[in-house]
Protein backbone atom coordinates (compact mmCIF):
# COMPACT_ATOMS: atom_id res chain seq x y z
CA UNK A 1 0.00 0.00 0.00
CA UNK A 2 1.55 3.51 -1.12
CA UNK A 3 0.15 7.15 0.45
CA UNK A 4 1.19 10.59 -0.91
CA UNK A 5 2.82 12.64 2.29
CA UNK A 6 5.27 14.66 -0.31
CA UNK A 7 5.67 15.47 -3.95
CA UNK A 8 9.01 13.23 -3.44
CA UNK A 9 7.25 10.31 -2.50
CA UNK A 10 7.25 9.45 -6.49
CA UNK A 11 10.84 8.99 -8.28
CA UNK A 12 11.28 11.54 -11.21
CA UNK A 13 10.14 8.46 -13.78
CA UNK A 14 6.93 7.86 -11.50
CA UNK A 15 6.29 11.42 -12.17
CA UNK A 16 6.60 11.34 -15.74
CA UNK A 17 3.92 8.30 -15.65
CA UNK A 18 1.86 10.05 -13.53
CA UNK A 19 1.46 13.04 -15.86
CA UNK A 20 1.33 10.81 -18.74
CA UNK A 21 -1.55 8.90 -17.62
CA UNK A 22 -3.34 12.45 -16.64
CA UNK A 23 -2.52 13.63 -20.24
CA UNK A 24 -4.42 10.53 -21.38
CA UNK A 25 -7.00 11.07 -19.29
CA UNK A 26 -7.14 14.38 -20.24
CA UNK A 27 -7.45 13.11 -24.32
CA UNK A 28 -9.54 9.96 -23.65
CA UNK A 29 -12.00 10.56 -20.60
CA UNK A 30 -14.36 7.72 -21.70
CA UNK A 31 -11.26 5.06 -21.52
CA UNK A 32 -11.64 5.92 -17.48
CA UNK A 33 -15.47 6.70 -17.05
CA UNK A 34 -16.02 3.25 -15.61
CA UNK A 35 -12.68 1.77 -13.82
CA UNK A 36 -13.18 2.92 -10.54
CA UNK A 37 -16.99 1.22 -9.93
CA UNK A 38 -17.55 0.19 -6.85
CA UNK A 39 -14.85 2.08 -5.03
CA UNK A 40 -14.74 4.91 -2.60
CA UNK A 41 -12.80 8.05 -1.74
CA UNK A 42 -13.68 9.78 1.65
CA UNK A 43 -12.16 13.07 1.93
CA UNK A 44 -11.88 14.33 5.47
CA UNK A 45 -11.16 17.79 5.29
CA UNK A 46 -10.29 19.67 8.77
CA UNK A 47 -9.82 22.91 6.87
CA UNK A 48 -11.45 24.87 4.51
CA UNK A 49 -11.21 24.22 0.49
CA UNK A 50 -13.12 24.59 -3.05
CA UNK A 51 -10.61 23.38 -5.43
CA UNK A 52 -9.15 20.21 -3.39
CA UNK A 53 -11.86 18.73 -1.87
CA UNK A 54 -14.28 19.36 -5.30
CA UNK A 55 -11.21 18.30 -7.80
CA UNK A 56 -10.87 14.76 -5.54
CA UNK A 57 -14.56 14.59 -5.32
CA UNK A 58 -14.95 15.48 -9.37
CA UNK A 59 -11.85 12.85 -10.13
CA UNK A 60 -13.74 10.06 -8.25
CA UNK A 61 -17.19 10.40 -9.63
CA UNK A 62 -15.28 10.59 -13.00
CA UNK A 63 -13.70 7.57 -12.68
CA UNK A 64 -17.00 5.78 -11.99
CA UNK A 65 -16.21 5.62 -8.09
CA UNK A 66 -17.98 6.96 -5.32
CA UNK A 67 -17.25 9.46 -2.50
CA UNK A 68 -18.28 10.25 1.35
CA UNK A 69 -16.41 12.53 4.04
CA UNK A 70 -16.61 15.57 5.98
CA UNK A 71 -15.39 19.25 4.71
CA UNK A 72 -16.00 20.86 8.51
CA UNK A 73 -14.06 19.48 11.42
CA UNK A 74 -16.73 20.79 13.33
CA UNK A 75 -19.68 18.49 11.79
CA UNK A 76 -16.94 15.28 12.40
CA UNK A 77 -16.40 13.75 16.19
CA UNK A 78 -13.02 15.58 16.17
CA UNK A 79 -15.11 18.28 17.28
CA UNK A 80 -15.63 15.60 20.47
CA UNK A 81 -11.95 14.96 20.66
CA UNK A 82 -11.31 12.14 18.33
CA UNK A 83 -7.83 12.06 17.30
CA UNK A 84 -6.67 11.86 14.01
CA UNK A 85 -4.95 8.13 13.98
CA UNK A 86 -8.51 6.85 15.19
CA UNK A 87 -10.81 8.40 12.72
CA UNK A 88 -8.91 7.33 9.76
CA UNK A 89 -9.16 3.80 11.51
CA UNK A 90 -12.64 3.56 10.90
CA UNK A 91 -12.38 5.82 8.01
CA UNK A 92 -10.50 2.66 6.70
CA UNK A 93 -13.52 0.77 7.45
CA UNK A 94 -15.45 2.67 4.96
CA UNK A 95 -13.72 3.69 1.94
CA UNK A 96 -10.38 2.48 -0.12
CA UNK A 97 -8.80 5.82 -0.17
CA UNK A 98 -8.10 8.83 1.69
CA UNK A 99 -7.77 12.85 1.00
CA UNK A 100 -6.73 14.20 4.34
CA UNK A 101 -6.30 18.08 5.10
CA UNK A 102 -5.45 19.44 8.87
CA UNK A 103 -3.91 22.62 10.01
CA UNK A 104 -1.52 20.99 11.91
CA UNK A 105 1.95 19.69 9.74
CA UNK A 106 2.94 16.27 9.93
CA UNK A 107 -1.02 15.29 10.41
CA UNK A 108 -1.87 13.45 7.60
CA UNK A 109 1.37 11.31 8.01
CA UNK A 110 0.47 10.82 10.97
CA UNK A 111 -2.96 9.37 9.59
CA UNK A 112 -0.85 7.40 7.21
CA UNK A 113 1.21 5.76 9.99
CA UNK A 114 -2.48 3.91 11.14
CA UNK A 115 -4.81 3.90 8.01
CA UNK A 116 -5.40 0.45 6.34
CA UNK A 117 -5.61 2.27 3.24
CA UNK A 118 -3.98 4.88 0.89
CA UNK A 119 -3.76 8.11 2.63
CA UNK A 120 -3.17 11.28 0.54
CA UNK A 121 -2.03 14.57 2.02
CA UNK A 122 -4.33 17.38 0.57
CA UNK A 123 -2.33 19.94 2.59
CA UNK A 124 -0.98 20.26 6.27
CA UNK A 125 -0.89 23.64 7.38
CA UNK A 126 2.30 25.51 6.43
CA UNK A 127 4.10 22.47 5.47
CA UNK A 128 3.29 20.68 2.22
CA UNK A 129 0.04 20.36 -0.90
CA UNK A 130 1.73 17.44 -3.02
CA UNK A 131 -1.73 17.44 -5.15
CA UNK A 132 -1.25 21.06 -5.72
CA UNK A 133 2.47 20.54 -6.79
CA UNK A 134 1.17 17.34 -9.16
CA UNK A 135 -0.93 19.70 -10.84
CA UNK A 136 1.43 22.95 -10.79
CA UNK A 137 4.04 20.06 -12.72
CA UNK A 138 1.42 18.74 -15.32
CA UNK A 139 0.53 22.58 -16.26
CA UNK A 140 3.44 23.48 -16.44
CA UNK A 141 4.37 20.48 -18.67
CA UNK A 142 1.28 20.30 -20.71
CA UNK A 143 1.70 24.34 -21.41
CA UNK A 144 5.37 25.03 -21.48
CA UNK A 145 6.07 21.26 -22.90
CA UNK A 146 8.93 20.66 -20.60
CA UNK A 147 9.93 21.20 -16.92
CA UNK A 148 13.66 21.73 -17.10
CA UNK A 149 15.63 24.64 -18.78
CA UNK A 150 12.74 27.19 -16.82
CA UNK A 151 12.89 30.41 -14.77
CA UNK A 152 10.11 30.03 -12.44
CA UNK A 153 9.61 33.21 -10.57
CA UNK A 154 7.56 32.49 -6.56
CA UNK A 155 5.58 35.49 -5.51
CA UNK A 156 4.32 36.34 -2.79
CA UNK A 157 4.02 34.60 1.24
CA UNK A 158 6.76 32.46 0.57
CA UNK A 159 7.00 31.72 4.63
CA UNK A 160 3.46 30.65 4.80
CA UNK A 161 2.98 29.02 1.70
CA UNK A 162 2.93 25.49 1.59
CA UNK A 163 2.53 25.20 -2.44
CA UNK A 164 5.66 27.19 -2.91
CA UNK A 165 7.16 25.12 -0.19
CA UNK A 166 6.37 21.28 -2.48
CA UNK A 167 6.28 23.08 -5.81
CA UNK A 168 10.71 23.96 -4.68
CA UNK A 169 11.09 20.27 -3.37
CA UNK A 170 9.87 18.70 -6.85
CA UNK A 171 11.31 21.45 -9.38
CA UNK A 172 14.89 21.02 -8.36
CA UNK A 173 15.18 17.83 -9.38
CA UNK A 174 14.91 18.83 -12.99
CA UNK A 175 17.74 20.47 -15.32
CA UNK A 176 18.47 23.92 -15.12
CA UNK A 177 15.74 25.18 -12.96
CA UNK A 178 16.29 28.66 -11.58
CA UNK A 179 14.09 30.84 -9.41
CA UNK A 180 13.56 34.04 -8.27
CA UNK A 181 11.97 34.27 -4.57
CA UNK A 182 9.65 37.52 -4.88
CA UNK A 183 8.87 38.24 -1.46
CA UNK A 184 8.70 41.69 1.15
CA UNK A 185 11.35 40.67 4.28
CA UNK A 186 8.61 39.57 6.30
CA UNK A 187 7.25 36.70 3.91
CA UNK A 188 10.51 35.45 2.95
CA UNK A 189 11.05 31.66 2.02
CA UNK A 190 12.42 30.09 5.80
CA UNK A 191 15.48 29.01 6.11
CA UNK A 192 14.89 25.01 5.62
CA UNK A 193 13.86 25.80 1.95
CA UNK A 194 16.63 28.82 1.26
CA UNK A 195 19.73 26.47 2.87
CA UNK A 196 18.61 22.89 3.28
CA UNK A 197 16.71 22.42 -0.27
CA UNK A 198 18.55 25.42 -2.93
CA UNK A 199 21.84 25.57 -1.37
CA UNK A 200 22.04 22.09 -0.64
CA UNK A 201 21.19 21.32 -4.17
CA UNK A 202 23.32 24.24 -5.54
CA UNK A 203 20.33 25.44 -7.23
CA UNK A 204 21.22 28.58 -8.72
CA UNK A 205 18.14 31.28 -7.08
CA UNK A 206 18.01 35.00 -6.26
CA UNK A 207 15.57 36.99 -4.07
CA UNK A 208 14.09 40.36 -5.11
CA UNK A 209 11.36 42.44 -3.36
CA UNK A 210 10.12 44.13 -6.23
CA UNK A 211 7.89 42.40 -8.88
CA UNK A 212 8.58 44.96 -11.63
CA UNK A 213 12.51 44.17 -10.88
CA UNK A 214 12.22 40.03 -12.15
CA UNK A 215 9.19 40.06 -14.46
CA UNK A 216 11.42 40.31 -17.64
CA UNK A 217 13.07 36.74 -17.54
CA UNK A 218 10.71 34.95 -16.32
CA UNK A 219 8.67 31.78 -18.08
CA UNK A 220 6.68 30.82 -15.65
CA UNK A 221 5.10 33.50 -12.54
CA UNK A 222 3.82 31.77 -9.62
CA UNK A 223 0.91 34.25 -8.14
CA UNK A 224 0.76 33.19 -4.07
CA UNK A 225 -1.93 34.72 -1.61
CA UNK A 226 -1.07 36.18 1.84
CA UNK A 227 -1.87 33.03 4.06
CA UNK A 228 -4.08 35.10 6.47
CA UNK A 229 -5.08 32.21 8.17
CA UNK A 230 -1.28 31.39 9.46
CA UNK A 231 -0.48 35.04 11.05
CA UNK A 232 -0.32 35.50 14.35
CA UNK A 233 -1.30 39.10 14.37
CA UNK A 234 -3.84 40.74 12.19
CA UNK A 235 -2.35 44.15 11.87
CA UNK A 236 0.86 42.46 10.14
CA UNK A 237 -1.64 40.55 8.11
CA UNK A 238 -3.33 43.98 6.64
CA UNK A 239 -0.07 45.52 6.57
CA UNK A 240 0.82 42.86 3.94
CA UNK A 241 -2.05 41.19 1.84
CA UNK A 242 -1.94 43.77 -0.81
CA UNK A 243 2.41 44.06 -1.44
CA UNK A 244 1.66 42.80 -4.32
CA UNK A 245 -0.78 43.11 -7.32
CA UNK A 246 0.20 41.56 -10.60
CA UNK A 247 -1.82 44.03 -13.19
CA UNK A 248 -2.02 44.12 -16.83
CA UNK A 249 1.10 47.09 -16.75
CA UNK A 250 3.40 44.62 -15.16
CA UNK A 251 2.28 41.77 -17.51
CA UNK A 252 3.77 44.42 -20.47
CA UNK A 253 7.23 43.90 -18.76
CA UNK A 254 6.91 39.75 -19.14
CA UNK A 255 7.96 37.41 -21.94
CA UNK A 256 5.22 37.22 -24.66
CA UNK A 257 5.01 33.35 -23.34
CA UNK A 258 5.39 33.53 -20.13
CA UNK A 259 2.78 31.63 -17.50
CA UNK A 260 1.19 32.84 -14.99
CA UNK A 261 -0.28 30.10 -12.61
CA UNK A 262 -1.80 30.82 -8.90
CA UNK A 263 -3.08 27.57 -6.45
CA UNK A 264 -6.06 30.07 -5.99
CA UNK A 265 -8.00 31.31 -4.18
CA UNK A 266 -6.88 34.80 -5.30
CA UNK A 267 -7.70 37.89 -3.07
CA UNK A 268 -6.59 41.07 -4.85
CA UNK A 269 -2.92 39.51 -5.66
CA UNK A 270 -4.01 39.11 -9.34
CA UNK A 271 -6.07 42.19 -10.53
CA UNK A 272 -9.69 39.90 -12.50
CA UNK A 273 -8.02 42.33 -16.04
CA UNK A 274 -4.95 40.33 -16.11
CA UNK A 275 -7.85 37.38 -16.85
CA UNK A 276 -7.97 38.36 -20.21
CA UNK A 277 -4.00 37.36 -20.88
CA UNK A 278 -3.64 34.15 -22.67
CA UNK A 279 -0.35 33.94 -20.16
CA UNK A 280 -3.12 33.79 -17.74
CA UNK A 281 -2.92 29.64 -17.16
CA UNK A 282 -4.59 29.54 -13.55
CA UNK A 283 -8.27 28.84 -14.11
CA UNK A 284 -6.84 26.20 -16.82
CA UNK A 285 -4.36 24.92 -13.80
CA UNK A 286 -7.43 24.69 -11.97
CA UNK A 287 -8.82 21.68 -14.41
CA UNK A 288 -5.49 20.06 -14.53
CA UNK A 289 -5.89 19.61 -10.95
CA UNK A 290 -8.74 16.92 -11.55
CA UNK A 291 -6.69 14.85 -14.45
CA UNK A 292 -3.88 14.57 -11.67
CA UNK A 293 -6.11 13.61 -9.34
CA UNK A 294 -7.81 11.30 -11.45
CA UNK A 295 -4.57 9.96 -12.31
CA UNK A 296 -3.03 10.10 -8.72
CA UNK A 297 -6.41 7.93 -7.40
CA UNK A 298 -6.11 5.34 -9.72
CA UNK A 299 -2.10 4.95 -9.21
CA UNK A 300 -2.61 4.54 -5.52
CA UNK A 301 -5.65 2.00 -5.91
CA UNK A 302 -3.44 -0.14 -8.62
CA UNK A 303 -6.00 0.09 -11.18
CA UNK A 304 -5.27 0.10 -15.08
CA UNK A 305 -8.49 1.36 -17.86
CA UNK A 306 -7.87 -1.56 -20.67
N1 LIG B 1 -5.34 25.44 -4.27
C1 LIG B 1 -6.02 25.02 -3.20
O1 LIG B 1 -5.55 24.24 -2.36
O2 LIG B 1 -7.30 25.52 -3.12
P1 LIG B 1 -8.35 25.16 -1.99
O3 LIG B 1 -7.82 25.69 -0.69
O4 LIG B 1 -9.63 25.82 -2.43
O5 LIG B 1 -8.46 23.66 -1.94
Amino acid sequence: MRHLMSPLDFSVEELDRLLDLANDIEKHPDKYSHVCAGKKLATCFYEPSTRTRLSFEAAMLNLGGSVLGFSDAGSSSAAKGESVSDTIRVISCYADICAIRHPKEGAALVASQKSLIPVINAGDGGHQHPTQTLTDLLTIRSLKGRLSDLTIGLCGDLKFGRTVHSLINALIRYENVRFVLISPEELRIPSYIRDDVLRAHQIEFKEVERLEDAMTGLDVLYMTRVQRERFFNEEEYIRLKDFYILTKAKMELAKPDMLVLHPLPRVNEISVEVDEDPRAAYFKQAQYGVYVRMALILTLLGIHAE
